[in-house]
């Protein structure tokens, strides 16, 4: 039988516990995923660990991300994680919490029963704690041309489109794919994406190229789709929907590759 190694780093030790709530009232323990690539000797970081931080919850606000910036302010000064906005509209705080991807600025700490344990986006390699290494999808993103583009001469004043056609862009309900806050919760969800991220475009970046090729006032529509078919980069997509239940804005990746998928029989 076939035996597997696993490497040395891959298995996550346990950390430290830190107290820090005393006789509070509202305590909650977080279980935090620790990774530091300074740490450890002959230029083999340490194994991961997850460290558990059990705070006062009436001195941190109602969100996780708000407990995260309580244990970095009070506790641990070396805990790291993006965040920007704390309103769920830059897209910097995304993690995996309690099992799920999801904005931390907008996951309450209420819907937690027990411990909360937090984690980065999963299978992204790790640049330290909670921050994943983004520069792979943000090459994907590059490579679709996320702009618009024209061949007709510039109108005097800006290009318009009608009710319908933005509605395409923006969603009727306001879930369409100009809402994508690029914050790749769905990318990570995504088993063909885990296996293939690096031909497979992954769910975000499609929806991204989505939006231009429904954009009305985009002329490189040809383009777009011929640069999108191929084996890999489109169609390793399985329709298997973790991505549209992973969304944090509620908008729907599987539906926006479906329509290009469309297009794409529909041109031939
Ligand atoms: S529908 Fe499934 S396979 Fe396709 S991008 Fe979404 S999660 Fe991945
Ligand atoms: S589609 Fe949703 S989950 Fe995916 S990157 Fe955009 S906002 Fe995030
Ligand atoms: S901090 Fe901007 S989305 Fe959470």
């Amino acid at each position: 039988m076939a035996k597997f190694t696993l490497p040395r780093n891959s298995k996550i030790k346990a950390g430290k516990k830190v107290d820090s709530a005393n006789d509070a009232k509202r305590k909650k323990t977080f279980k935090v995923y620790r990774f530091d690539p300074e740490s450890g000797e002959d230029g083999q970081p340490d194994n991961p660990q997850m460290d558990e931080f059990t705070i006062d919850l009436d001195k941190c606000g109602p969100m996780v991300l708000d407990a995260l910036i309580h244990i970095k302010d009070q506790v641990d000064s070396t805990l790291t994680f993006r965040r920007s906005c704390r309103e769920g509209i830059c897209g910097s705080c995304a993690m995996n919490i309690d099992g799920r991807n999801t904005l931390a600025c907008l996951k309450p700490i209420d819907e937690v029963s027990g411990d909360v344990k937090v984690t980065p986006l999963p299978h992204m390699p790790v640049v330290k704690d909670l921050v994943p290494d983004l520069n792979h999808v943000y090459a994907q993103y590059q490579a679709i041309e996320p702009w618009m583009k024209t061949d007709s001469p510039a109108p005097t004043k800006e290009r318009l489109q009608s009710a319908e056609d933005a509605n395409l862009l923006n969603g009727e309900d306001g879930h369409g794919p100009a809402g994508c806050i690029l914050c790749f919760c769905c990318s990570t969800s995504c088993p063909s994406y885990w296996w293939n991220g690096d031909r497979f475009m992954g769910p975000a970046i499609l929806l991204q190229a989505y939006r231009w090729i429904a954009d009305s006032r985009d002329e490189a529509t040809g383009e777009r789709l011929d640069q999108l078919e191929d084996p890999f980069r489109l169609y390793r997509c399985h329709t298997i929907m973790n991505c549209t239940n992973a969304c944090p804005k509620g908008l729907n990746p599987a539906k926006a590759i479906a329509e290009i998928k469309k297009l794409m029989v529909a041109r031939h």
